[in-house]
């Protein structure tokens, strides 16, 4: 029987980590996990109930209010991101949450709280999960790590081209100033930063399309998978 993995995909904000994953997902029939999606929840649940950074690390409890479930859109091929039952995709995904996640994410407390539940979700393998620590902290033993990057100004355009086409508007500046500000706290956050795992194959995508991207990840994951089976 083919044997089951856990691809790890990491790497700086908006370089289609998110793209990438899913599209793996889909074609080997695994699980999709957002994991920068449950950061965004916690900092979403954090403002919506004005709890500050110091509270959570004074009373890490604070944070076992917090249930982030995935549920699949079958419509849109699409895990869509619940906070407490509540459908949160869109708000998640806002200037705002992004300006305040990079804090909210460096914290310790927080941190422990989410890698304990990714690492139960990956238990039973079949799963690829997108994020900055997925190969160094969360599955240090993944069968395939991929470290992905591309051009702070490419990222940029990608990001504003995929808001203004949902009808957000956003400022260019803001959205590179945002990526700059991002890329510099998670590489240099104490806890966890965003590394390139030693035994990560890295992907730059500054001049690939998405379906050269999709092809060689796919040929990387089916070649593992082989073998290993
Ligand atoms: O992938 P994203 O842009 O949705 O992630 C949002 C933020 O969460 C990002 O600024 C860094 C943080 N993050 C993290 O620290 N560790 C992860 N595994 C995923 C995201």
């Amino acid at each position: 029987m083919e044997k089951k993995i856990i691809i790890a995909i990491d790497g700086h904000s908006s370089c289609g980590k998110g793209t990438l994953a899913k599209n793996l997902a889909n074609e080997l029939g695994y699980l999709f996990i957002d994991s920068g999606a449950m950061y965004r929840a916690v900092t979403l649940y954090l403002t919506r109930a004005n709890i500050s950074l110091d509270e959570v690390q004074a009373d890490p409890a604070i944070l076992g209010n917090i249930k982030i479930t995935f549920q699949y859109e079958e419509e849109r091929h699409y895990y869509e991101t619940y906070l407490n039952g509540e459908n949160v995709e869109n708000e998640i995904r806002s200037m705002e949450i992004a300006r305040k996640v990079s804090p909210v994410s460096a914290i310790a407390e927080v941190r422990h709280f989410l890698v304990a539940q990714q690492q139960q979700m990956g238990e039973q393998k079949g799963v690829v999960m997108d994020g900055r620590d997925i190969g160094t902290v969360v599955f240090p033993e993944a069968e395939l790590k991929i470290f992905m990057t591309a051009s702070a100004e490419i990222r940029a355009k990608r990001r504003y081209d995929e808001l203004t086409a949902k009808g957000i508007h956003v400022n260019y500046q803001e959205v590179l100033h945002n990526i700059k500000e991002r890329d510099f706290i998670d590489s240099n956050r104490a806890e966890s930063p965003l590394v390139k795992a030693e035994d990560a194959i890295t992907l730059d995508n500054t001049s690939m399309s998405k379906k050269q991207q999709a092809q060689l990840s796919l040929s990387w994951a089916r070649g593992v998978i082989k073998a290993l089976s």
